[in-house]
């Protein structure tokens, strides 16, 4: 009897606890062709009125809002970091209403530290503050394979794959089940994706080996691998003709 009263009033503590604390829900995400959008939407307690809220980067406040002053709704632009912050009531006295921030990506990009911190009226002015690490990385895109050049008479080709993410993707080739090395590899940052293209080719001699080759973009960051989807390079025009099964006939016909 003793423990189920001690459960219940464990539950209305908590339950009181909740109703009675104001709520952050804040989010990222990452936008194609132009960066992160961090939002940051607030509940307060019903009787509550919204006092300020404030932004901080890596723990340093750059932004605050107080209705009291601009009203119900407050923007600024921040050249050098190019981040555009946009907040706004949703009801009445603040008691709900949410700060988007478009933070474009800029060269080289950094992980940032992103706080919200919402804060009600007097006599209270209950604090509700929550933090969110942006991590700068992009997934890599799926792999692509073009022809670069093609010798009809050796059957030697030239292959470029190509993916763009965040870091750098590396392009890793194989050639049937060998690792092999890339001929040249490059990466260049797109200020229009705000991402970096990466390419890599490789040459090799299709009518001899008859063995397709696979690119598989991969991203490194801090000891975590994230993959795309690979690409393959079965034979002429990318498909596998007449010629191709020819060519893999002869090759398996050698390994016998
Ligand atoms: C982010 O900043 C907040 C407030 O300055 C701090 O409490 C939190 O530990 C920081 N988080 C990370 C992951 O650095
Ligand atoms: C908002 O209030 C701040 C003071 O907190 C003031 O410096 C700023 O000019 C105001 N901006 C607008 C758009 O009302
Ligand atoms: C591979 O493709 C990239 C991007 O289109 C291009 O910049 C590069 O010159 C190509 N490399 C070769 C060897 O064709
Ligand atoms: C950047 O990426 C876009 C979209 O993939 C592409 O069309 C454009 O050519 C790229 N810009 C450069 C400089 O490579």
């Amino acid at each position: 009897m003793m423990i189920v009263f001690k459960k219940v009033v464990v539950i209305l503590l908590f339950s009181i606890e909740f109703s009675c604390s104001s709520m952050i829900d804040l989010t990222q995400k990452w936008i194609p062709n132009a960066g992160w959008e961090v939002d940051c939407l607030w509940t307060l307690v019903e009787n509550d009125e919204l006092q300020s809220v404030r932004l901080y980067n890596n723990g340093q406040q750059f932004f605050i809002y107080r209705p009291e002053i601009n009203g119900t709704s407050k923007s600024e632009y921040y050249r050098t970091r190019a981040w555009d912050v946009r907040c706004r009531e949703t009801s009445e006295k603040g008691v709900t209403g949410a700060c988007v921030v478009s933070a474009e990506l800029i060269k080289p990009p950094q992980d940032f530290n992103f706080t919200c911190e919402v804060s009600g009226e007097r006599p209270t002015f209950r604090i509700e503050t929550k933090s969110i690490l942006v991590s700068a990385s992009v997934p890599p895109s799926d792999a692509h394979i073009s022809v670069a050049t093609m010798d009809s008479e050796s059957g030697r080709v030239t292959l470029n794959c190509t993916s763009s993410g965040l870091p750098s993707p590396t392009l890793i080739w194989t050639i049937g089940a060998q690792r092999v090395p890339p001929d040249f590899s490059s990466s260049a940052w797109n200020y229009t994706t705000k991402v970096y293209d990466a390419w890599s080719a490789v040459s090799y001699s299709w009518a001899d080996a008859g063995l397709p080759a696979t690119c598989t973009p991969e991203t490194h960051r801090r000891g975590r691998t994230t993959p795309a989807a690979p690409a393959q390079y079965s034979g002429a025009r990318g498909g596998a003709g007449e010629r191709d099964l020819v060519a893999l006939v002869l090759a398996v016909a050698a390994l016998l």
